[in-house]
C-alpha cells in the first residue's frame, strides 16, 4: 500500500489496536442546525480531545475547529440535497480534492445510496473519488446511507458494504444489525458503525460493544454522543469499549460515574425554538 495512504489510514484506525473512534458532526450537510449541533463549535470543542478523528464538512471545519488542534479530519465531500428536498439519494461530490488537501484531510467521506433512486450516480461517484484520491494517497470512507423504507438487515448491509468495498473504499461505515458478523465477513475492508438516532446511553454502548465484538473496527458516532445530556462522559465511555475492552456494564458504570461529576449539557435557545425537520416537510427523510 502507498506510504501516504497507509500513513493517513493510521490516523483514522489507530495502529496500536487497529480500532477507531470517529466523531461524526457532519449532519448539518443535509439537516441544517440539527438538535444540539446548532452551534457546532460549542458541540465539538469539549469532545475533540477524546476522538481519534473528526468527520465533518469543510464549512464547519474551517469555521468551527481550531486549526492548531491536531485532530485528523475525515472530510465529507458529498452532498447537494436537504431533508426537505426531493430525494436525498441525489448526492454529488461537492468538495474538490484540492480543497481536501488544502484542509489537510486524512480521509474523504461520501455516501452511497444502495437501492435508492440515485444509486447508480452515487456508486459511480464513489469509484471516481477513490481513483482520484488514491493518486494523492488519500483514503476514502464510504458511508452506506439507508433510505427510510429499506429493510435494515444483514443481507442489505452486506450488499451495500460489499459494493462500497468493490469500488475501492478503504473503510466502510454502516449500521449495526443482527448477524452483523455476516456483514463484516463479506466486506474485505474495515467497517465502522454509525450510532443512528439517539437512544438511551446504555443501549448505545451496547450497540458499540456488539459491533466491535462482531468485528467492526470502531464507531463513527454522532447523535448518541452529542445529543446525550452528558456528551463528554458518553464519548469517554464509548472509547472505553472501543479501545479499552470494557464490557457494556463497565462502560455504563463509567458513564454514570462521570455524569455525576459533570453538569448536564444545556439545551440552546435555538434548539428549543427550532422546527424539527418533520415540521418542515413530510417528504422523504434519510433514516439513520
Ligand atoms: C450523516 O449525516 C452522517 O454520515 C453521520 O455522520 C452518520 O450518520 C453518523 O452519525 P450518527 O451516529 O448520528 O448516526
Amino acid at each position: 500500500m502507498d506510504w501516504g495512504l497507509k500513513n493517513r489510514l493510521a490516523k483514522i484506525i489507530r495502529p496500536a489496536d487497529d480500532k477507531a473512534v470517529m466523531l461524526a458532526v457532519d449532519h448539518g450537510y443535509f439537516l441544517g442546525p440539527t438538535e444540539r449541533l446548532e452551534v457546532p463549535r460549542n458541540t465539538i470543542r469539549p469532545l475533540l480531545r477524546y476522538c481519534d478523528s473528526l468527520m465533518l464538512t469543510r464549512g464547519i471545519l474551517r469555521t468551527c475547529v481550531d486549526a492548531n488542534f491536531p485532530v485528523p479530519v475525515v472530510l465529507r465531500v458529498s452532498g447537494g440535497t436537504s431533508i426537505i428536498g426531493e430525494d436525498l439519494s441525489n448526492e454529488q461530490i461537492t468538495t474538490s480534492l484540492k480543497d481536501a488537501i488544502r484542509v489537510n484531510a486524512s480521509a474523504l467521506a461520501m455516501s452511497i445510496f444502495v437501492g435508492g433512486k440515485y444509486e447508480h450516480q452515487t456508486i459511480v461517484n464513489l469509484g471516481k473519488l477513490v481513483s482520484e484520491a488514491e493518486e494523492y494517497g488519500i483514503p476514502v470512507l464510504a458511508v452506506t446511507a439507508v433510505g427510510k423504507d429499506m429493510v435494515r438487515d444483514s443481507r442489505y448491509f452486506s450488499l451495500a458494504c460489499r459494493i462500497a468495498a468493490e469500488q475501492g473504499a478503504h473503510i466502510v461505515k454502516t449500521y449495526y444489525c443482527e448477524n452483523f458478523e455476516e456483514v463484516v465477513n463479506s466486506c474485505p475492508v474495515p467497517i465502522i458503525i454509525a450510532g443512528g438516532k439517539k437512544i438511551p446511553e446504555r443501549d448505545a454502548l451496547a450497540l458499540a460493544y456488539n459491533a466491535i465484538k462482531a468485528g467492526a473496527v470502531g464507531v463513527d458516532m454522532g447523535r448518541n454522543i452529542w445529543q446525550s445530556d452528558y456528551p463528554v462522559p458518553m464519548i469517554k465511555s464509548v472509547r472505553s469499549i472501543v479501545h479499552g475492552h470494557a464490557t457494556v456494564d463497565q462502560a455504563y458504570d463509567m458513564f454514570k460515574n462521570l455524569s455525576k461529576e459533570s453538569s448536564p449539557q444545556k439545551i440552546s435557545k435555538l434548539s428549543a425554538s427550532s422546527k424539527k425537520p418533520s415540521e418542515l416537510s413530510k417528504k422523504q427523510k434519510k433514516e439513520k
